[in-house]
């Protein structure tokens, strides 16, 4: 059993769930079929790569087209990294160019599926003409290689198109996601310095309209750096130019009309392997959130490689994964991952819900889905509205399942397999985060025996361990998740803060600045199957989507009636976590139900719906240690209803029962993530 001061302060995780985990011994092996089949059958992919992963990483990286090849596999100064340095690589040629010079040409590259029923594809060669065509329009407004591009918009193609222009002329972009409020926006416009933002008119969710440009107008007032606006239209005519976008003239274009003058034909620039490709935000425990920094020829190569050997890809599959671009697993596997690999993608706009309960399984008939690659979150939703849903479609197409961005419970596992997988599909249950840029554990769903609820085992090329607060290794039990041996696609800074790259991940183990940290806890079992237990920071996975307790406490405390506020996770039957947030009141201000709605609008408008806390707790005062540290442990147990835990470093034990007293109003109406998107 592992030491308990080292099984992290999980606010996830009960103890009754990780009992559960530890019994936890079904297993299924890989279909005869699949295994038959797949491009890897047997181990000798992990043997070779454990012998020499540089020599595996290279032979991966020898699949992609480059204009130059690299002088060194990888140079580690840890905790620096480059990968394939003195290679030049464009990402657009290896992820459209590459296939129009093949059968490829005329194949569905997306196939476009917007909220409301509208439909697009677009083939290699459409992406083709339609990614040079916007690199035009981009360096016709003033973007050169270096600058950056924010992107704020729906799930449309002209997002993949975009971003693929982007990679085209070496811009840099950063995507900003649609739900995100204007304020997020406008700090990571300022952060990054982007000179030119991509939006839409708005974006269809569930029903409603995500008044994107409106929004962006707001964000942009603020935004000395920005130059030009694009905004694509979303359905032409259906929202009236007045309401939805005023333009401003010279600074604010049509994309449309500018895309209709453009040439479509762009040379393509020739990158340095670790020049950037993308800035993409993410939450950290402290501050603002931190830009993620990938760079292109080790990111391209991971993703690539990632992508090819966890879906088992094929030519002929129609590969759906359902994440918004604004996350990165819509960057790794909806757009860079699967397009580099010449695959069919399904891209769907809106919520899941919309109009029926059935719309994935619907988009999954319609369109011959053979591989679904989702997030738990989403599986405890279809499980609770009832198996009749996916009972009226045929799923039969389906080949592979996949799971991402939450630890899914064995439960919702078994219900994937049996009632959307039909007992047929290998689960690849996938496991990494934005700053991994790829899956790093993961099952290969041709070898790996598969356990519900673990990751299994790194993929070949990765390492990782476990490893206890002082530095020893765990073989059997629990622990701290490190990633032992860099990899391709890993970050390699943090936007503008190079030493919170430092400080964030290689400082956890003294004197190992080659250890990174991810910020997980996890368990190791007999098999040497990794079981993730979930983040043992204050960062917290709602809806499978990070989001730092410090930044919605800050924005609470910008309300005038908040004193002090403490933000923890509970968990959530659906969302995985919810946001419990205790607060204070300051003088001349009443707690009451109105006032708890108005913070969580507060929070809404200040960062975007999925931080919005679930339950608002007033208190007369917050537990702290002599220190002055709020005791967040104290106030979890109190958010999850448990028995209080340890309070004899606390200041003043009467805190803690008065607090529970005190609790005059708790507002509880969130109760869906697909809420999220639209408010
Ligand atoms: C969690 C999403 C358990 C984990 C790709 C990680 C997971 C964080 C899994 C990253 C999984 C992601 N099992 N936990 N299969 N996948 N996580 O950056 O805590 O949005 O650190 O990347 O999600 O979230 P991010």
């Amino acid at each position: 059993m592992a030491p308990s001061n080292i099984v992290p302060r999980k606010p996830m995780t009960t103890m009754t769930e990780i009992d559960a985990l530890l019994t936890e011994n079904r297993k299924f092996p890989p279909p005869d079929e699949f295994r038959r089949n797949a491009h890897v059958k047997d181990t000798s992919l992990y043997k070779a790569a454990e012998e020499n992963s540089e020599a595996f990483w290279e032979s991966q990286a020898n699949e992609l087209e480059w204009f130059e090849k690299w002088k060194t596999v990888c140079e580690w100064n840890p905790p620096h990294v480059k990968w394939f340095t003195g290679g030049k690589i464009n990402v657009s040629v290896n992820c459209v160019d590459r296939h129009v010079k093949t059968a490829r040409r005329n194949k569905a590259a997306l196939i476009w599926e917007g909220e409301p029923g509208d439909r697009r594809t677009l083939t290699y060669w459409d992406l083709y003409v339609e990614v040079q065509k916007c690199a035009n329009m981009l360096k016709k407004l003033g973007v050169k290689r270096g600058d950056r591009v924010a992107i704020y918009m729906p799930l449309i193609p002209e997002v993949a198109i975009a971003m693929l222009a982007c990679t085209r002329i070496g811009a840099a972009h950063s995507v900003v996601f649609g739900g995100f409020s204007p304020e997020s926006l406008r700090d990571r416009i300022n952060d990054a310095e982007c000179r030119v933002l991509i939006t839409a008119d708005g974006g269809y969710r569930r029903g409603g309209v995500i008044p994107l440009k409106r929004n962006a107008d707001r964000a942009i007032e603020s935004c000395p750096t920005i130059e030009h606006v694009v905004v694509v239209q979303r359905r032409p005519g259906a929202f009236g130019d007045e309401a939805f976008a005023s333009m401003t003239e010279g600074r604010d274009h049509w994309w449309h009309r500018l895309m209709q003058d453009a040439s479509p034909v762009c040379q393509p620039e020739q990158m340095d392997a670790e020049d950037v490709l993308y800035i993409l935000y993410t939450s950290g425990t402290t501050g603002k959130p931190k830009g993620i920094v990938h760079t292109t020829g080790g990111y391209l190569v991971g993703v690539t490689t990632t992508t090819k050997f966890v879906f088992d890809l094929k030519d002929d599959d129609v590969f759906w994964c359902t994440a918004d671009v604004g996350w990165v697993t819509g960057h790794s596997y909806l757009v860079y991952g699967p397009l580099a690999n010449g695959a069919t993608c399904v891209m769907y706009e809106g919520a899941p819900d919309w109009p029926e309960k059935d719309r994935f399984w619907q988009i999954c008939e319609r369109h011959g889905v053979t591989i679904l690659y989702t997030a738990p979150t989403a599986i405890r939703a279809f499980m609770k509205w009832g198996d009749q849903w996916p009972a009226k479609h045929d799923l039969s197409r389906l080949r592979l399942l996949g799971s991402v961005g939450e630890p899914i419970n064995p439960e919702a596992w078994m219900w994937y397999q049996e009632k959307i997988g039909g007992n047929r599909c290998p689960i690849v249950d996938t496991w990494w985060q934005t700053e991994t840029g790829a899956i790093v554990i993961s099952p290969l769903p041709g070898v790996t025996e598969t356990k519900p609820g673990s990751a299994t085992t790194p993929l070949p090329g990765f390492s990782a361990a476990l490893i206890d607060a002082s530095g020893k290794e765990i073989k059997v039990g629990g622990g701290l998740l490190a990633l032992t041996k860099p990899w391709p696609s890993m970050l390699r800074t943090i936007w503008g803060d190079d030493q919170r790259y430092v400080d964030t991940y290689f400082t956890k183990w003294e004197g190992r600045p080659d250890l990174y940290f991810p910020g997980d806890g996890a368990k190791r079992d007999d098999d040497g199957y990794y079981w993730i237990l979930g983040r043992v920071d204050d960062v917290l996975n709602v809806a499978g989507h990070r989001i730092g307790t410090m930044e919605v406490e800050s924005a609470l405390v910008e309300h005038p009636a908040v004193a002090e506020a403490a933000v923890v996770g509970r968990t959530h039957e659906l969302k995985g976590q919810a946001l419990a947030a205790f607060v204070t009141v300051r003088e001349g201000f009443e707690p009451s139900d109105d006032l708890g709605q108005e913070l969580r609008e507060f929070v809404a408008e200040k960062i975007g719906a999925i931080a919005k806390p679930d339950d608002v707790m007033f208190a007369a005062d917050l537990p702290k240690t002599r220190s002055g540290k709020i005791m967040r442990r104290l106030l979890r147990d109190i958010a999850e209803g448990r028995a209080l835990g340890d309070t004899t470093t606390l200041a003043d034990p009467n805190v803690v029962a008065a607090l529970k007293d005190q609790l005059v109003h708790k507002v509880f109406t969130f109760t869906s993530m697909f809420e999220a998107r639209e408010e």
